[in-house]
């Protein structure tokens, strides 16, 4: 096959040129030019009236029936519940991570399992078969129908998956993937677009589900500026601390089910195991209280997860002093620090302020407002809060304390672990009192700060 000239388009405007250049020529944006595969013009050159003749059918929406998907179970339930109810027959998943997350453990476990019950094909374009080997020895699942194929040019690949007929098949990586119609090098901007796209239309034709594995770069996007995102029907983000061996799998967007949906696995020498009941791994139970931490219930997808927030308050070296979180959202600190100096007169801006979420989870919802404030005035104070207390809700601007949804689930979920005293807010206070927890449910942070200045 002759190569097709090589053209350069601008993602910023769209204009086209035969060479690269660091500058736009159209719109002057810098940085913008990406190989992309040259289309090929209308026959006469330019563009011909409406004619009438290639008209589609249009249907009333009434009349479109709807083929219930068909669902498989990939023979993990907390990987079931991330995907919406089990893998989808046509989906592509996109699965990224940072390498050594567990991404090929993952999948190659859940397609031996698949395996058993239709044709599974994994693409390897990282490791040779042998590696694929030695790792399904250490899962156990050699002796399941998995076939491998090393290659990493889609063409070919996509005329081995025609010929094998596979029902479901993984990419490992998308990054090693390269389409002989762009010159670029495997894992360019321009490769993965192409190579992804090509997958696609080939996972939608022949009803394929695919997974895809992204490798995700320093910035914490997936290489290829997020182009992948948009093409595929579900983003999987494996997370977790590389020193700690609960790994979480979240669904960032999901066309055939809930996102924010939470997995919970363990990794072990045997491979990913599932964690079915998470909602307390994430405490680290101190012997007793220590300042500077408290226990939040956060809402994670359909269920309640029990995580510890630490803060460490401490003299600053720096003109310019830190605000550093981990798991949580770093602007969101700084609003939170400036309302507990307005609204409750504690001052932190000559304090370096660090805050994390304990065993790597990522927490996103502003319920955890309170828990930092609580978790800053303790380390400020050196004063540990009561260990069996459990705090939620979010808080505004002008020091009131604001509801979060689920308020009833999550109270019941800390009764279930022992917890004996809540903090909420005021539109949370649950109907009937709780059993075994005394609830104080407040309008405004400065009520919750005079409580428990009060207490200790
Ligand atoms: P891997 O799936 O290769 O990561 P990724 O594809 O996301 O880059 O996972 C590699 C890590 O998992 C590696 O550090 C070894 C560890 N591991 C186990 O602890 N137990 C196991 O059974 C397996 C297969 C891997
Ligand atoms: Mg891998």
């Amino acid at each position: 096959m002759a190569r097709a000239k090589t053209v350069y388009a601008c993602s910023a405007c769209g204009a086209r040129s035969p060479q690269w250049a660091g500058q736009c020529g159209d719109c002057g944006a810098w940085n913008t030019l990406t190989e992309v595969v040259p289309m090929p013009g209308p026959a006469s050159g330019r563009i011909t009236g409406y004619t009438g003749k290639g008209k589609l059918p249009v249907v009333p929406l009434a009349a479109v029936k709807a083929d219930t998907e068909t669902r498989s179970s990939t023979g993990l339930q907390e990987l079931d519940r991330v995907l919406g109810g089990g893998l989808v027959s046509g989906s592509v998943v996109l699965i990224g991570g940072d390498p050594g997350i567990g991404k090929s453990t993952l999948l190659l476990q859940v397609l031996a399992t698949l395996s058993g019950e239709m044709q599974a094909l994994y693409i390897t374009g990282e490791e040779s078969p042998e590696q694929i080997l030695l790792r399904a020895e250490r899962l156990g699942v050699t002796d399941s129908d998995l076939r491998l194929v090393s290659e990493t040019s889609v063409e070919r690949i996509i005329e081995t998956a025609r010929h094998e007929k596979p029902r479901v098949m993984v990419l490992d990586s998308i990054q090693t993937l390269y389409t002989e119609m762009l010159q670029s090098a495997p894992g360019s901007v321009a490769q993965v677009r192409e190579a992804a796209g090509q997958l696609v239309r080939f996972a939608k034709q022949s009803g394929t589900a695919m997974f895809l594995v992204g490798h995700v770069t320093k910035e914490g996007a997936l290489a290829g500026p997020r182009v992948l995102e948009h093409m595929v029907d579900t983003v999987l983000y494996f997370e977790g601390d590389p020193g700690d061996r609960f790994r979480m799998l979240r669904a960032v967007k999901n066309r055939f089910g809930a996102v924010n949906e939470l997995g919970v696995f363990a990794m072990t020498s045997a491979g990913l195991k599932e964690v079915r009941n998470p909602s307390a791994i994430f405490l680290s139970r101190h012997e007793t209280a220590v300042p500077g931490s408290v226990v939040m219930v956060t809402w994670e997808g359909t269920r309640p997860i029990l995580v510890e927030v630490q803060a460490l308050v401490d003299q600053s070296q720096l003109s310019n002093p830190r605000r550093v979180t981990l798991g949580l959202e770093q602007n969101r600190l700084s609003m939170l620090l400036a309302v507990l100096h307005r609204h409750a007169g504690l001052v932190t801006g000559d304090q370096d302020v660090f805050v994390n979420v304990v065993g790597g989870v990522r927490v996103s919802e502003t319920a955890a407002d309170l828990a930092v404030l609580l978790a800053v005035t303790s380390s400020v104070g050196n004063k540990p809060l009561p260990g069996d207390l459990v705090v939620f809700g979010e808080v505004g601007l002008s020091g009131e304390l604001r509801p979060v949804p689920n308020g009833q689930e999550r109270l019941n979920e800390a009764v279930k672990h022992g917890f004996k005293q809540a903090i909420i807010p005021a539109a949370n206070r649950p109907r009937e009192p709780v059993a075994g927890l005394d609830v104080f449910a407040a309008d405004r942070l400065a009520q919750v700060l005079d409580r428990i200045s009060n207490e200790s």
